[in-house]
C-alpha cells in the first residue's frame, strides 16, 4: 500500500470506536470493475486499538445500526444488530451467533497526534486492505 492511500482519522477512546469510508472494488463476471463504498470502522478495547470492516461475515450487512455504535450493552464485545452476532473486539473471532467466520480485519497505523491512518482502499472479498 502506498503512502497514499492512507487516511487520517480520530484515535477512539477506550470502549469507543471511529468510523470511516472505505473505497472498494468488485470484479464482474465480465471482467468489469466497480467500485463501491465501504466502511471501516477502529475500535479501542483494553487499551489496544483494531480495525476492521463494518461489514458482517454472515450477510454482508453493516454491523452499527446507528452509526459508529458497534459495542454490545455490557461493552464487551462488537454486535452485529441484523442477526445478534458477537464479536471478539480483538481477534473479531466469532463468539456466537450466525456469523461463519470472525470479522475482516485492516490495516493501520499510529499517526500520533491522537490521530490513526487507515487504509482509503479495501478489496471487498478478500478480508484484506490493499
Ligand atoms: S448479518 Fe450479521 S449476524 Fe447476520
Amino acid at each position: 500500500m502506498s503512502a497514499e492511500l492512507w487516511q487520517r482519522v480520530m484515535r477512539p477512546g477506550e470502549g469507543q470506536a471511529t468510523l470511516f469510508t472505505l473505497k472498494s472494488s468488485v470484479q464482474l463476471s465480465d471482467g468489469r470493475l466497480i467500485e463501491l463504498d465501504a466502511q471501516g470502522f477502529l475500535v479501542c478495547f483494553q487499551g489496544q486499538l483494531k480495525a476492521w470492516r463494518n461489514e458482517c461475515p454472515h450477510a454482508g450487512s453493516p454491523l452499527d445500526w446507528i452509526p459508529g455504535r458497534f459495542f454490545s450493552e455490557s461493552g464487551e464485545q462488537l454486535v452485529c444488530h441484523t442477526h445478534h452476532a458477537l464479536f471478539d473486539p480483538l481477534s473479531g473471532d466469532c463468539l456466537s451467533g450466525p456469523c461463519p467466520r470472525g470479522l475482516y480485519a485492516l490495516p493501520f497505523r499510529d499517526a500520533g497526534d491522537g490521530h490513526v491512518e487507515v487504509p482509503v482502499q479495501a478489496d471487498l472479498h478478500s478480508g484484506r486492505a490493499e
